[in-house]
C-alpha cells in the first residue's frame, strides 16, 4: 500500500510518501521560520498563506523523488488536528481533494499519533511496549504506549509546554524566532551548573510537571546579571529542563513497569536532553530512543507512516473523502478511542 502524508499544523508543510512494503520513499518540507521571524513567533493567516503557495510543488516533488506518479497511490493521510484551523484545513482540502479526484480513501491523523510513531521509521525502531515522552512547542506528556491506537496519558504539564518554555526563555535572552536551537546552541558554551534554577514538582509523587515558573527565574536572573551570563543562563536553563524530564521519565518507567523510553516532538532534538536521558536511564538499565534529527520535528513523513499503520491496524479508520471537518484542539486519547474503542 502507498500513502501520501501531509502535515500543514503549524509551521512547516510537510510530504511524505509511505509503501507498506519498501518504507519511506521520499519526503520534503518547507519551513517557514524565514517568513515569521520578524514577528517573533507564528503569525496564523501568513501560515495558512505560505501552506497554499507551497503544498501542490512539494507532492509533486515528493512523488518525483520517489519515482511514483499519483496514480500509484492507494491513500492519502493528513494532519487533521490539534493545530492552526487555517493551515490544518491547507492540507486537509488538498488531501480530500486528490482523493477524491483519485478514488482513494484519505485518513485524518492526530499530529501528536504522527510523533509518538515517528521514531519506528528510525533504524532500530523500538518495539512495544514503551513510555512515550512526548515534548513539543504545544505539548509534553508521558503517555503509556502499547500498540498502534492504545495509548494511556500518563502525566503532562499543568501549565507551559517544554518546548514553549525553551521559546519564552529564548526571548528573554534576546535570541531570535524560533528559541529552541538558538537557545541550545548558546547553551554550547555555558555552564549548566552556574545557576540553580527551579525543577517545580519534582516532588509531586505523579507524571504531572510545570514549567511556567522557569521562564520567570530566567527572568529575574537577566535582570540582575549582565549579558555575559546569558551562556550561561541557557546552559543552565537546559539542565534544570532535561533534569525534571530525565526524573520524571524514570518514574514512569517504574510506574509502568517497561524498560522503554521514545522521546517524541520538536525538544528531542536538544543535544543535552539526550545526553541526560540516555545517561540517567542507561544507568538503571532502560533503553531511550529518539527519532531521527530530521524527523523530531515537524515533517509529512511522519503523518503517512501514522496513517498507514492506521489503515493496517484499523482498517475502519479509511473514509471516503468529501466530507471533512478538522480539530484545532483534539485530545489524542478520544481520537484513538473513536477509531478503535476498546
Ligand atoms: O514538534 P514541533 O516541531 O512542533 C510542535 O508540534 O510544537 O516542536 C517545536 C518546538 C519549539 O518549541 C522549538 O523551540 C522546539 O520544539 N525545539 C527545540 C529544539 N529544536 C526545536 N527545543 C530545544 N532544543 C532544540 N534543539
Ligand atoms: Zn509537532
Amino acid at each position: 500500500m502507498l500513502i501520501l502524508g501531509i502535515e500543514s499544523s503549524c509551521d512547516e508543510t510537510g510530504i511524505g510518501l509511505y509503501d507498506t512494503q519498501a518504507g519511506l520513499l521520499s519526503e520534503a518540507l518547507h519551513s517557514q521560520v524565514a517568513l515569521h521571524e520578524a514577528y517573533g513567533g507564528v503569525v496564523p493567516e501568513l501560515a495558512s498563506r505560505d501552506h497554499i503557495r507551497r503544498i501542490i510543488p512539494l507532492v509533486r516533488k515528493t512523488l518525483q523523488d520517489g519515482n511514483r506518479s499519483l496514480q500509484d497511490l492507494d491513500a492519502v493521510a493528513y494532519t487533521a488536528g490539534p493545530g492552526l484551523a487555517g493551515a490544518l484545513l491547507v492540507g486537509a482540502s488538498v488531501a480530500e481533494s486528490l482523493a477524491l479526484a483519485l478514488g482513494i480513501p484519505v485518513v485524518g491523523v492526530h499530529h501528536l499519533e504522527g510523533h509518538l510513531l515517528s521514531p519506528l521509521l528510525g533504524e532500530n525502531p523500538p518495539e512495544f511496549p514503551f513510555v512515550a515522552l512526548l515534548v513539543s512547542g504545544g505539548h509534553t506528556q508521558f503517555m503509556a504506549v502499547r500498540a498502534v491506537g492504545d495509548y494511556e496519558l500518563l502525566g503532562e504539564t499543568v501549565d507551559d509546554a517544554a518546548g514553549e518554555a525553551f521559546d519564552k526563555t529564548a526571548q528573554l535572552l534576546g535570541l531570535p524566532y524560533p528559541g529552541g536551537p538558538a537557545l541550545s546552541r548558546l547553551a554550547e558554551g555555558g555552564n549548566p551548573e552556574r545557576f540553580a534554577l527551579p525543577r517545580p514538582m519534582l516532588q509531586s509523587g505523579d507524571l504531572h510537571m510545570s514549567f511556567s515558573g522557569l521562564k520567570t527565574a530566567v527572568s529575574l536572573l537577566v535582570k540582575s546579571r549582565g549579558n555575559d551570563a546569558h551562556a550561561d543562563i541557557a546552559a543552565s536553563f537546559e539542565a534544570a529542563v532535561a533534569d525534571v524530564l530525565s526524573q520524571k521519565a524514570l518514574q514512569a518507567l517504574e510506574s509502568t513497569g517497561m524498560d522503554r523510553l521514545v522521546v517524541a516532538g520538536g525538544v528531542g532534538a536538544n543535544r543535552r536532553l539526550r545526553e541526560t536521558l540516555s545517561h540517567r536511564l542507561g544507568r538503571r538499565g532502560a533503553r531511550v530512543a529518539f527519532p531521527p534529527l530530521r524527523l523530531c520535528t515537524d515533517n509529512g513523513a511522519m503523518i503517512a507512516y501514522a496513517g498507514a499503520c492506521r489503515l493496517g491496524r484499523h482498517p475502519q479508520a479509511a473514509r471516503q473523502p468529501g466530507r471533512f471537518t478538522i480539530h484545532p484542539r483534539w485530545n489524542l486519547q478520544e481520537y484513538a478511542q473513536a477509531i478503535a474503542p476498546r
